[in-house]
């Protein structure tokens, strides 16, 4: 008999359109994407300006909701869930990164990695927040405020921010985007092992090749459909795709 492997999907998004009205316009932001986000598994997602990435992450994590098709975190069907329901699942299963890095300018990096589970009404685990503070390397700086740290040390409390819930599954929107070549090596290097050591599982947006050769399959979005998929990527592989889909 011929087995399957069995796949533990973190994230699904089936048949999905996202479908944006302004006025007489139309934008199909996405075009019947189907994907699984496997556990466990750092995924990237490449693709030109426009072409569904931020769309696609915001729906998969569950902050927007499609125009049509399923989504499902861990095993649950989105589409049941009410706001209320749908918050506390994404409170508990999901973390996000935006590019912007989104902290509150009057908490602390330490209050801003742990806000998340102080809403939750959980505390830390503190071995392993001390962990993910030590694989930061911010154990100095955690007193600090946003305004005080770099953009790079910003950004790393971010991601702590995002790893200390252990969700199920963290998107990052060009996490590294703003950040000079050495902080975004510490984030990718950062996410890279979280995936690696504690089978955390990642879905990160890039336009950079070298960032994406850090995931261990890239997925290439075009006009709101998926066009292209590499395993065990290298930064000359993804460069040859992009060179094939274009800009
Ligand atoms: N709130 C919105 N209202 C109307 N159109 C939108 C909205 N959000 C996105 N779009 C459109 O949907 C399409 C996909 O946008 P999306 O932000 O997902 O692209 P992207 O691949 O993340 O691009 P970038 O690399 O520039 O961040 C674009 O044409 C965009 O203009
Ligand atoms: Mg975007």
């Amino acid at each position: 008999m011929n087995q399957q492997p069995v796949v533990n999907w973190a994230a699904q998004v089936l048949s999905a359109y996202k479908v944006y009205r302004s006025g007489d316009d139309e934008v199909r932001a996405l075009d019947g994407v189907t994907v699984g986000f496997e556990s466990g598994r750092f995924t990237a997602i490449m693709g030109p300006s426009g072409s569904g990435k931020s769309t696609l992450m915001q729906c998969a994590a569950g902050l927007d909701r499609l125009s049509a098709g399923t989504t499902i975190i861990g095993d649950v069907d989105l589409s049941t869930l009410n706001e209320k329901q749908l918050t506390l699942l994404r409170r508990e299963k999901v973390g996000f990164v935006f590019q912007q890095f989104n902290l509150l300018p009057t908490l602390s990096a330490r209050e801003n990695i742990t806000f998340p589970l102080d809403l939750a009404g959980r505390r830390p685990d503190a071995g392993w927040m001390d962990h993910v503070i030590a694989t930061v390397g911010l154990a100095d700086r955690l007193d600090h405020r946003p305004s005080e740290l770099s953009g790079g040390q910003q950004q790393r409390v971010a991601v702590a921010r995002a790893l200390v819930e252990r969700p199920e599954i963290i998107f990052a929107d060009e996490p590294t985007g703003n950040l000079d070549s050495h902080s975004s090596t510490e984030i990718l290097t950062f996410m890279a092992d979280a995936v690696e050591r504690f089978g955390q599982s990642v879905v990160m947006v890039t336009h950079d090749p070298v960032a994406a050769a850090y995931a261990s399959r890239v997925l290439f979005l075009d006009d709101g459909r998926i066009v292209g998929e590499l395993l065990d990527p290298t930064r000359d592989s993804v460069l040859d795709v992009m060179r094939r889909i274009g800009p």
